[in-house]
C-alpha cells in the first residue's frame, strides 16, 4: 500500500510541476528554426512573424537557420529536439513535398511533429538574370528548349519550394534542364544578381522588391490574378503555360510529444502576429497576406499537410525526380 502511494504521490508532484511549467511557459527564449540559409523567403516570414509573436510571449523568439537537403535537415533537427514548446520548425510547402520525393527522410512527416498553425500563402514568379535575351515567358520556353544544356536554374535543394516550381516548369515544356542548388534561394537571388545563374522560380517575399527595382527580369507569376505589387506582370495562365498555379504555404511545427497547452499558446500567439499591422503591411509588400485566424490552428495545418502530401504525390511520381 505504501509502495502505491509513494508512486502516486510522485506522479501527482510531477503533474504539479508539469502544470506549473505550462502555465509559466515560455520561461525563456524560444527558437523558430528556418529550414532554408538567411536572407530568403522562409527566412523573411519568419523574422516578421517572429517578431511579433515575442510580444504576444513576453519572451524573445529568435530564429535559426538550418540550411541543407531542401529543407529536411531543419527538419530533422526539430523532430529530434525537446517537446517542450522552446524549439519549432517554420517550413513550407516543402514538408509535404518531400514525403514523396525522399524515400529516406530522417523523420516521419505526419508523426513526428505536433501542429500549431498556418502563417502565409506566398505566390512565385518565374524570374531570370537581368540581361537574359528572351522577352517574355513564350521566349524564355523557345530559349530554354534551344539551350537545353546550358540554361542553369537555380533552387534550394530538392524539396525546395523552387525545386518544386522548376520541377512543373520543366514538365510543363517538356525539357530537363541543369539545376544549380543552393541552401536558399536568398544565395541563390545573390548568383541570379550577379549573372551567375540564368533562372529561378522564387516567392514574391524573395523577389518582389528586385523585380520593381529591375535587377532581375520577370516572366510571369503563379497565381490566378496579376498581384496588387507586380501589377504589369501575367500569370502563367495568361502568359501561355496553364496548370502552373502554385502558392507557397508556410506551417510553424513543434516536436511530436509538445503539449497540447504549449501548442495552443503558441497557435494564438500566431494569430496575434497575423493581425500585427506591420506583419500584415510587410507581407502586403512582398505580395502575400496572412493566413486567416481559422486556419492558424493545428487542426487546419494538420488538414493542410495531410491534404497537400497526398496531392503532390502523383504530380511528383509522374515527374519521376527523387532525392535518393
Ligand atoms: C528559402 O527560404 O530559401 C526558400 O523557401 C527556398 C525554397 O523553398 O525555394
Amino acid at each position: 500500500m505504501q509502495k502505491i502511494l509513494t508512486a502516486l504521490g510522485a506522479a501527482a508532484m510531477l503533474s504539479v510541476s508539469t502544470l506549473s511549467a505550462l502555465a509559466d511557459y515560455p520561461e525563456r527564449p524560444i527558437t523558430i528554426v528556418v529550414p532554408f540559409a538567411a536572407g530568403g523567403p522562409t527566412d523573411t516570414v519568419t523574422r516578421l512573424v517572429a517578431e511579433s509573436m515575442s510580444k504576444d510571449l513576453g519572451q524573445q523568439v529568435v530564429v535559426e537557420n538550418v540550411g541543407g537537403a531542401g529543407g529536411t535537415l531543419g527538419a530533422g533537427r526539430v523532430a529530434q529536439s525537446d517537446p517542450d514548446g522552446y524549439t519549432l520548425l517554420l517550413h513550407h510547402i516543402g514538408m509535404a513535398t518531400s514525403a514523396t520525393l525522399y524515400r529516406k527522410l530522417a523523420y516521419d512527416t505526419l508523426g513526428a511533429f505536433e501542429y500549431v498553425g498556418l502563417v502565409t500563402e506566398v505566390p512565385m514568379t518565374i524570374v531570370a538574370r537581368k540581361d537574359l535575351e528572351p522577352a517574355d515567358l513564350k521566349g524564355l520556353v523557345d530559349y530554354a528548349k534551344a539551350n537545353k544544356d546550358t540554361v542553369t536554374v537555380a533552387n534550394a535543394g530538392i524539396g525546395a519550394a523552387s525545386h518544386l516550381c522548376g520541377m512543373l516548369f520543366m514538365t510543363a515544356i517538356g525539357t530537363p534542364l541543369v539545376t544549380v542548388p543552393y541552401k536558399g534561394t536568398g544565395p541563390a537571388m545573390t548568383d541570379l544578381l550577379g549573372g551567375q545563374v540564368d533562372i529561378m522560380c522564387d516567392q514574391t517575399t524573395n523577389t518582389t522588391k528586385q523585380i520593381q527595382g529591375g535587377t532581375i527580369k520577370a516572366y510571369a507569376v503563379t497565381t490566378a490574378k496579376r498581384l496588387d505589387v507586380l501589377p504589369d506582370l501575367p500569370t502563367t495562365d495568361e502568359a501561355g503555360l496553364p496548370g502552373m498555379q502554385v502558392g507557397i504555404w508556410h506551417g510553424i511545427y513543434a516536436p511530436k510529444g509538445t503539449p497540447a497547452d504549449v501548442t495552443e499558446k503558441l497557435s494564438k500567439a500566431l494569430q496575434v502576429a497575423l493581425k500585427d499591422e506591420n506583419v500584415v503591411a510587410r507581407f502586403a509588400e512582398l505580395g502575400t497576406t496572412p493566413s486567416p485566424e481559422a486556419d492558424a490552428t493545428p487542426a487546419a495545418l494538420k488538414a493542410k499537410l495531410e491534404s497537400e502530401i497526398a496531392r503532390w504525390k502523383p504530380i511528383i511520381e509522374a515527374a519521376g525526380q527523387y532525392a535518393d
